[in-house]
């Protein structure tokens, strides 16, 4: 049997936009298929975003490989500004189990279908929550759509576990 390739993670810059937008595109149109509630953002609006956030070095895209090509991503990024001195020193008087400031979120996971259950969506997610943990993250979040039970178990094994699920339909 031939060994799995090797899974490469690195930081995207712009010089991958292209890369980064076409893999989004691709998300966008899974999680559609899956339901999702949202309204797709066209699809040069979402290469906008995109290009600003690829220039922050507090939002981390990174990108992986398989055998050298582009197999997935993550976006992931600190879900509040870091407080202020005067809270962080009042949160270290009176500890705060869950504080606000400390939580990261991934706002965006995708493998690509051939690339899938190789531990490529595990090697992104291990490696955006160091690059979190670097900025002082202690908690981490995600929303996933119902059913989508791959995104649920790589959470899970990261320690993250389903809280509160919101109702919607039309009424
Ligand atoms: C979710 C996703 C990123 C996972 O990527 P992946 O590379 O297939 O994940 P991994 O191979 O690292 O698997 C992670 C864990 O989930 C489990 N898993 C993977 N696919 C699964 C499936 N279809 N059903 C149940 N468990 C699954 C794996 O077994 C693994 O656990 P293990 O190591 O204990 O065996 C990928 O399926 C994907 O891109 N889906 C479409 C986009 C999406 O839904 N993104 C998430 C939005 S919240």
């Amino acid at each position: 049997m031939l060994p799995e390739p090797a899974i490469t993670i690195r930081r995207a810059t712009g010089t991958d936009l292209d890369l980064v937008a076409a893999l989004y595109e691709q998300l966008v149109q899974d999680q559609v298929s899956r339901g999702w509630t949202g309204r797709p953002t066209p699809a040069d609006e979402s290469r906008r975003y995109i290009a600003r956030r690829l220039q922050r070095a507090d939002v981390h895209y990174l990108v992986a490989s398989s055998a050298g090509a582009p197999v997935g991503f993550v976006e992931a990024a600190l879900l509040l500004p870091p407080a202020p001195r005067a809270v962080r020193l009042f949160r270290r008087l009176v500890p705060d189990r869950h504080p606000r400031a400390a939580l990261g979120y991934i706002h965006n996971i995708f493998v690509t279908a051939d690339g899938r259950g190789a531990g490529v969506g595990s090697s992104l997610l291990t490696a955006a929550i160091a690059a979190l943990k670097a900025q002082g993250i202690k908690r981490l979040r995600a929303h996933v759509i119902p059913g989508n039970e791959a995104s649920f178990a790589l959470f899970a094994k990261a320690g993250l576990l389903p809280t509160q699920t919101a109702v919607e339909g039309e009424v």
